[in-house]
């Protein structure tokens, strides 16, 4: 089965009490649930609020050739090291898809920039923990 990293920055551990309005009521721990149900890959969710530690997980992506799923949260819109490291992920071939469980382009104006989404293969924002259910679809349908 198909190892897909899916990576999860600041405060997202959050989630569920975390502005629910916007991010909806459900938890870290019911989206790990929901992307385990999908028999077609073996899904690594991580979730850190620390910048290195999170670009050593694109390293390891790298060195295992495993594609990546990468919500950066707040680093998206100010992380130069995790956009580097995002690159290293794309310029090996490998899959990096954005997401987003809101459309930041939506909300405040500093939300509008990405520094990630020019070195992702593509981005999926707006729709909830579908975003990502949405990603893993999308890598199932790429030949690897
Ligand atoms: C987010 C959007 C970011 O602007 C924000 O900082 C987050 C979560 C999202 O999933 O909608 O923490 O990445």
């Amino acid at each position: 089965m198909p190892r897909v990293l899916v990576l999860n920055g600041p405060n997202l551990n959050r989630l569920g009490s975390r502005e629910p309005d916007i991010y909806g009521t459900g938890s870290l721990d019911d989206l790990r649930e929901a992307l385990a149900a999908d028999s077609r890959f073996e899904i690594d969710l991580r979730q850190t609020n620390d910048e290195s530690e999170l670009i050593g997980w694109l390293h390891e992506a790298v060195d295992t050739r495993t594609p990546v799923i990468l919500n950066p949260a707040a680093f998206t819109h100010y992380s130069y090291g995790l956009r580097d490291a995002a690159a290293l992920v794309t310029k090996a071939g490998l899959l990096l898809i954005e997401v987003h469980i809101s459309n930041p382009h939506a909300r405040e104006e500093f939300r509008h920039t990405s520094v990630i989404s020019g070195v992702a293969t593509g981005v999926i924002a707006g729709f909830g923990f579908d975003s990502y259910h949405l990603a893993l679809d999308l890598i199932g349908r790429r030949p690897r």
